[in-house]
């Protein structure tokens, strides 16, 4: 029923959600100051990466080695940074990795920004954190910024990603999912792999439930 009523409103969503990210914007949060580029996925409106802030925010990151990986606007990469955490972000979105070096800058925060296909340019990198909000729509990405959204037809993003994530898999490997996507077959794609999916986190908003898995080896 909840799906049915939002597949019918999708196309007026989106059409005001387009136009509203076709101007660069900002976003704020705890102080800290981003762009919102409209070639980038935007943190304010959609609501995994604010999960995913509001479960970090209790941590301690101190001179903890985090990755964001497929930072986006980079909003978490910042705010763990501002928590002490040793940063790494990275994407494959070279308009990212521009806009959240100058709002690094700007912010007078320290993070490595890094340009990478998945964790291919990260090879013998381990870290204590690693925090993924994925592209989950099976459709092929024609540009950078629908890589933010779609991951393949027959879902490569995540093939390739639980093929590289064993070698660098930390105790906190953390991957936000919705309701909307499809959990099951990602949780099989990650099998093949040795990986298992345990949930640590299940929320509500504006009824779509979103979790927060870690990922372990099987
Ligand atoms: C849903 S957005 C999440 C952005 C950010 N982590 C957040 O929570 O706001 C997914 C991000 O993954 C990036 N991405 C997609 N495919 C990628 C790949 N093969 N390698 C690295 N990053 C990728 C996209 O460019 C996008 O920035």
């Amino acid at each position: 029923m909840v799906k049915k009523l939002k597949k019918q409103l999708y196309p007026v969503a989106r059409f005001f959600f387009d136009k509203y990210i076709s101007k660069q914007r900002k976003y704020t949060y705890e102080g800290i100051t981003i762009a919102i580029h409209e070639e980038v996925f935007p943190p304010k409106f959609t609501i995994s990466t604010k999960i995913l802030l509001e479960y970090i925010k209790p941590l301690d990151l101190k001179d903890k080695n985090f990755l964001e990986l497929g930072c986006g606007s980079g909003i978490i990469s910042l705010f763990a940074a501002s928590k002490g955490a040793k940063v790494t972000a990275s994407d494959i979105n070279q308009t990212a990795i521009r806009i959240l070096k100058e709002a690094a800058i700007n912010n007078e925060i320290s993070i490595n920004v890094v340009y990478s296909d998945l964790l291919e340019s990260l090879q013998n990198q381990q870290f204590d954190y690693i925090i993924i909000n994925p592209p989950y729509y099976p459709k092929a990405p024609q540009n950078d910024k629908e890589r933010a959204w779609f991951c393949g037809e027959n879902f490569e993003y995540f093939e390739k990603l639980f093929l590289q994530l064993p070698h660098h898999l930390s105790p906190n490997t953390w991957m936000i999912l919705s309701e909307d996507c499809e959990i099951d077959h990602i949780k099989q794609l990650a099998i093949k792999n040795g990986l298992f999916f345990k949930l640590i986190l299940e929320k509500s908003v504006i009824r779509e439930k979103n979790y927060i898995f870690q990922i372990e080896k099987s």
